[in-house]
Formats: structure tokens, C-alpha cells, sequence
């Protein structure tokens, strides 16, 4: 089912946390943000002991008067439920609701997300305060939605209280009925780990070198995840019979979390917090692929894979920083909007910034807002007054989806996986990103979609070419559903170590790369992590590629055609890359090794799937080009992520949709720039 955020025209709003501020400050701040075109705030985030002081004891008042206030200066509110800060008290009363770490110890109260979603005490209060919240807040005309939590499972996405391991137990007695099963699931024989009772099962605890069983703590990851979609599903189900007209969110997109299953079963649609100065950290080496804050993109169109349209909870606003740690400088004049549009370009109709003044106490004293701590008027606040201005000429915009023929397919059993494994997950990381950079670099938009919403091969139609890296984790069903989009006339492109793992992560008797055998019409013979004396490259008619992370020496069967082989010395004539052709135009690509951007590159050009917008313009590697398109009408972001001009080139009359201008020929796009032009009817 589709969830998308529904906006009828591009709209701005920010975070705002009334509970720091003097209450004289509510009505000013709420008239400067108007005045800057912000029209809806998001509060009540970590406020819960201003509601709830003590037990059994609601109080209302203080967002009340807010609301009110609010609500008179035709403000929208986006209340929070506040449980991502349990209370002080509650904590005191009921230790068992703290997390703690692998080795047993304790989260304590003073911080955030130092709680568990297993606690039944801590459920209680929730359940408790969310009705209290939503029988108060559901039909206030002021209230347009819901954020649920805090960002669930960011900073902490593993849980080991007590209660945890009590409900890992039933989680498994549910899942795999006898002990048996269960035994046989996780491969206790090897090192005699086998449970006789079920009261002996915990998840993962401190041994020696830090690791347990390695399909134990893929089924743990699953659990975390289901805990945290429980969580929010019992949040939104009471939500739900108290509200009216209101949305139900959350801000996204965190680890050991089933995105698609949050969002199909407790969300209207996904938001997410964009901080692209992560990128520019002191202390990050967030910059080995040279992507810097264009890697964002990648996460946008995570979202994307949620909700086609969908909206940015926190946009950057200034520097980020912690007073211990993620410091980052200041974003350079034209960043913010730089950001917000790179949002935009991705699907995003609306842009809430983070936060509307930087926090005067507590961790996040420079994690900075639109106005500093002295609250005069300032060039990042001039810069959202522009962005104001330019969305209401970008109005029409609000609505239309972003426009790709290439997919990478992901599953989160090869992402939790991969976590700990490092036979498929570095090299499946790096073939993402090398698959990301190339599509970037050669201006070919793309699109991530989960293997949860892939239904059949339909739900694959709309793409000419599908990589699905190194599926590990490789099912019957879906290596079925990919032949038939083959036999469709689709084109999938997989690589090394696809389809040597079962569901617990067991290595199976069987040839590799197992249900992908028949799909690609091979099999492997002998294969190796990259070894540091024999570097791999792939001779493909003539050229030669990087062959990083892995070398499968590929037997193709029947029709299949060998089209590379391992230039290197070790495996002289070995079959590195085959291509089985289907019938109807499709075909199934299998690279024996990871894939380099060079590679990807390469492979867009010979299926014709890179830069399917060139007649409309041409830009050089350094632009991004965002495509949203609706009907006829096609809205192209050009991106400068660079200090420097970059020229563009339109070969077909546009529209400058920000001044208004009609363009053909050159483009000049200043220092991190951006320029949206109008394709079509
Ligand atoms: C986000 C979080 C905000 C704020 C911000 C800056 O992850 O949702 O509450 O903490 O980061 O750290």
C-alpha cells in the first residue's frame, strides 16, 4: 500500500522545543518564523515529565497555552509522543524498563533512548500517556499530526535487559515452536552450544572475542526489530482511535529496524532527518568515496523506497555537534538551500528545519538552529526566507515522484547479515556505493527498493535494469521472481557470493551461487576473498576493470555467454563475468567479484541505462540531476555540491523555474547552487 506524504504545495516548518524558552519569547518566535514562511512547528518531543511530573498525574497546561497561542497565529503543530525521555521517576520506580549493552551493564537515566521496548512497565506508561495525549490533542485544530518516538533505533539498536532476554525467548518459542527447530536453526552442534531448555536461551552476551553465534545474532536483529515495530504499532493503534484528520509518522531511518513493516503497519508515510554536514565532521572519514554530502542522496532515496513522496522532519540548519563529539563546522553560504533542494529533488514536499534556535543547555549546545543563542538576525534565516520565496515558485512541484529505470534491490536479512560477516558484507557496501557513485556521476537516477515490496515481478516493471549485488541470503521465491521479470524483458545484474547463505545464515550443501544458478545460468567453481598478492581485475573485451572484494571463476551453462574473464595472473582465462540472454530482450548479468564504480559504469553504458536525460540536458560528473516528473511535465534539479561554478548545458528549450526565465544552451550554476528548470507541457 502506498504511503506517501500528501502536500498541495512545497511547504516549510522547523523544530521548536517551547519548553527551553521563556514563555515571553512563544509569540515572537512563532511570528518570526512566519515571517520567514514557516508555517508549522514540531514540539513536544522529549517533554514527558511537563505532562506527566509524577505518576498518575496529567497536566496539561503548559502545551495548552502553547497551542493556543499557536493555534491564533495560524500556526500547525506536530505533536511528538515524548517516550524516546522516560521520566526520572519512572525509571527510579521501575529499573527493569533501562537497556543495557552485550555485557550487562546498565543504561541509566541521563541521556536518551536508554529504554527498552520490552519492558511491560515501561509499556503500561506509554499505553497510558499516548491515550492521555491523544484523547487531549486528537481533535485540536491546531494538531495536523503525529510524530511517534524519537528516532527509534538510532544511537541504540540493541537491547539486552532482562525483560529482552525473556521476550527473545518467546519470540523464538513463537517462531520455531520446538527447541528442536530452534537448535537445528542456529547450528548448535557446532561447539556444542545446543540448549536442552528453553530457560538456558538468551540473546547474545559477552564471550570470548565479544561474538556469539552467528545465526543467533541474525535472529536477534530480527527480534530488535520487531520489538521496535511493536512499539510504534502500539503507539499508533491508540493514537489512531482518538485522532481525527491527523498523519501518524516517525523520523527515520535507523538500524536493526524493518523500515518497510514500520511504515506499512503503523505509519501513514516515513519522514527522515537529513544532516548532509555530517559529511564535513572533524572527526568523520565520511569523504573515502569523494561523495561527501551528495552520499545523502543515497539515504533520500531510501526514504523514497518508503514513501515516494514523503517529508524531512529535521533539515540541517546550521552546525551539528554534541559537546563531545560529531562537531561540524558551520554549513558555507548557499548549503542550506543546497540541502533543502537536494531533499526536495528526492521526493521530499515538505522540509522542517532543525531546530528554530540552538540549544542554550545540555549535550547539544552546538548542535545549532536558524538562530544562535543571541537571536538576532542572521544569514541561515535569510537563506530559508529565500527558500521560502522559491518554493512558492516550485509550488506545482509538491506531489510529482522522483523518475528512474534503475533499481538496487536490498533486504535487511543481507543487511543484518552482512553486519557481522565480513565474507559478503564490506564488499556488498562498497558495490552499493560504487553502483550509487556511478548512477550519480553519470546522471542516471536511481532508485532503492526492498525486497519487502517486491510482491512479483510487477512490482519491478518500471525498471530497465535491476542490481541486486550480493544477495547472500538468497530465497527459491526470489530468485523465481527475478527470472520471471528476466523473462519480462527486465534486466537483473548480480554479484559475488549471491546465494551461498540460507534464512539463519547457514551455508547449505549446494553449487553456488545456488537459486541464483538458474536465474543466471551458472555456477561457481573456485572462489576467494581478494587475496593482497594476486590484486583481480576484469578483462572485458579489451578494458580493464577493478575486481574488488572477491574472485568467483564462473562456469556458465547452456546459453549463457561469457563476457570478462580475471585478467591477473592467478586464474588465467577464468570466467569473471557471464550474461545469460532471455527471451524478449531481458537478461540475468553475473559479475564474479564486487563491483567498482569504473565497472557500473561500464555496465549502465552497454545496457543503455546511464544518462536517459541527455537530450534534455548534459552535466558535468560534479552536478546532481534530480528527476520528479508529473504527466508530461518533468522538474529537473541541478545540484552544484562544489565550491566552484559548474556549467550545464540544456538541449532543449526550459524553463528557469526560480526566476522565471526561459533557457537553452549554457547554465552557470555558482558555488553550491541550484537551479530547477521545467521540461514539457
Ligand atoms: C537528531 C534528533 C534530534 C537532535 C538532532 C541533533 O538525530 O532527532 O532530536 O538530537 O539529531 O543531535
Amino acid at each position: 500500500m502506498e504511503k506517501s506524504m500528501v502536500m498541495d504545495r512545497l511547504e516549510l516548518g522547523v523544530c521548536y522545543y517551547p519548553e527551553h524558552w521563556d514563555e515571553s519569547l512563544w509569540r515572537d518566535d512563532l511570528r518570526r518564523m512566519a515571517a520567514h514562511g514557516i508555517h508549522t512547528v514540531r514540539v513536544f518531543e522529549f517533554a514527558w515529565n511537563l505532562v506527566q511530573p509524577e505518576n498518575d498525574r496529567y497536566d496539561f497546561s503548559f502545551f495548552d497555552r502553547f497551542l493556543e497561542l499557536a493555534a491564533g497565529e495560524n500556526m500547525r503543530v506536530i505533536l511528538c509522543t515524548p517516550t524516546a525521555t522516560p521520566p526520572a521517576w519512572l525509571t527510579e520506580a521501575y529499573p527493569e524498563a533501562l537497556n543495557r549493552t552485550r555485557d550487562g551493564k546498565l543504561m541509566h537515566h541521563g541521556h536518551r533512548r536508554h529504554y527498552t521496548y520490552h519492558s511491560p512497565a515501561y509499556n503500561t506508561y506509554v499505553r497510558k500517556l499516548v491515550k492521555a495525549m491523544g484523547k487531549h490533542y486528537g481533535s485540536h485544530p491546531a494538531v495536523i499530526g503525529w510524530q511517534i518516538d524519537n528516532e527509534l533505533n538510532c544511537e541504540i539498536d540493541e537491547f539486552y535487559a532482562d525483560v529482552d532476554h525473556t521476550a527473545f525467548r518467546a519470540y523464538l518459542r513463537e517462531r520455531f515452536r520446538t527447541l528442536d527447530a530452534f537448535n537445528d536453526a542456529i547450528g548448535a552442534r557446532f561447539w556444542n552450544q545446543t540448549y536442552s531448555d528453553w530457560s538456558e536461551v538468551h540473546l547474545e552476551r559477552h564471550t570470548p572475542h565479544g561474538q556469539g553465534n552467528p545465526h543467533l545474532a541474525l535472529l536477534s536483529k530480527a527480534f530488535f526489530s520487531a520489538g521496535a515495530i511493536a512499539f510504534a504499532r502500539m503507539q499508533s493503534d491508540i493514537l489512531r482511535q482518538y485522532t481525527k484528520n491527523q498523519f501518524i509518522t516517525t523520523n527515520g531511518i535507523f538500524g536493526h529496524l524493518d523500515n518497510h513493516t514500520l511504515t506499512q503497519t503503523a505509519l501513514d508515510f516515513m519522514m527522515y532527518d537529513s544532516y548532509p554536514n555530517f559529511a564535513y565532521a572533524q572527526q568523520a572519514d565520511l569523504d573515502k568515496d569523494g561523495l561527501r554530502d551528495r552520499k545523502w542522496s543515497m539515504q533520500l532515496s531510501r526514504v523514497r523506497a518508503l514513501s515516494p513522496n514523503f517529508g524531512v522532519m529535521e533539515q540541517q540548519a546550521g552546525a551539528n555537534g554534541w559537546d563531545f563529539s560529531m562537531l561540524s563546522p558551520m554549513p558555507l553560504p548557499g548549503q542550506i538551500r543546497l540541502w533543502t533542494m537536494q531533499s526536495v529533488g528526492h521526493g521530499a514536499d515538505y522540509i522542517s528545519y532543525f531546530r528554530w534556535r540552538t540549544a542554550p543547555y545540555g549535550t547539544e549546545i552546538y548542535w545549532h538552529g536558524l538562530n544562535d543563542y543571541d537571536n538576532r538576525p542572521n544569514r541561515r534565516l535569510a537563506e530559508v526566507a529565500q527558500i521560502h520565496t522559491e518554493f512558492k515558485r516550485l509550488a506545482e512541484v509538491a506531489g510529482s515522484r522522483y523518475e528512474a529505470k534503475l533499481a538496487v534491490l536490498t533486504d535487511y536479512l543481507n543487511e543484518w547479515d552482512g553486519e557481522r560477516d565480513r565474507w559478503h558484507g564490506p564488499m556488498n557496501r562498497e558495490s552499493v556505493t560504487a553502483i550509487f557513485a556511478a548512477a550519480q556521476h553519470t546522471h542516471t537516477p536511481l532508485d532503492f527498493i526492498n525486497l519487502n515490496a517486491v510482491e512479483n515481478a510487477d512490482s519491478l516493471a518500471r525498471y530497465a535494469v535491476v542490481f541486486y549485488p550480493h544477495a547472500a541470503i538468497l530465497t527459491d521465491d526470489t530468485a523465481e521472481i527475478l527470472k520471471a521479470y528476466c523473462e519480462q524483458g527486465g534486466t537483473v545484474v548480480m554479484g559475488a557470493r549471491t546465494g551461498y547463505k540460507d534464512v539463519y545464515g547457514r551455508c547449505p550443501m549446494r553449487p553456488m551461487p545456488g537459486p541464483a544458478s538458474a536465474l543466471c545460468g551458472v555456477t561457481v567453481g573456485e572462489y576467494s576473498l581478494a587475496h593482497s598478492l594476486r590484486p583481480l581485475e576484469l578483462d572485458w573485451e579489451g578494458t580493464r576493470f577493478a575486481a574488488p572484494g572477491f574472485a568467483e571463476t564462473l562456469e556458465p551453462l547452456e546459453e549463457t555467454q561469457p563476457i570478462a574473464t580475471f585478467a591477473a595472473q592467478q586464474q588465467e582465462e577464468a570466467v569473471a563475468m557471464t550474461c545469460k540472454p532471455y527471451p524478449g530482450g531481458g537478461a540475468a548479468y553475473y559479475v564474479g567479484s564486487g563491483f567498482s564504480e569504473a565497472l557500473v559504469t561500464a555496465l549502465l553504458h552497454k545496457l543503455r541505462a546511464a544518462q536517459p536525460f541527455e537530450v534534455l540536458v548534459q552535466c558535468p560528473p560534479e552536478v546532481e540531476l534530480c528527476v520528479r516528473r508529473k504527466g508530461d511535465t518533468r522538474y529537473l534539479f541541478l545540484l552544484n555540491y562544489t565550491d566552484r561554478e559548474q556549467r550545464v548545458e540544456g538541449k532543449t528549450p526550459l524553463i528557469n523555474m526560480l526566476s522565471g526565465e526561459e533557457l537553452e544552451g549554457r547554465i552557470a550554476l555558482p558555488p553550491f547552487g541550484v537551479t530547477v528548470l521545467r521540461a514539457g507541457a
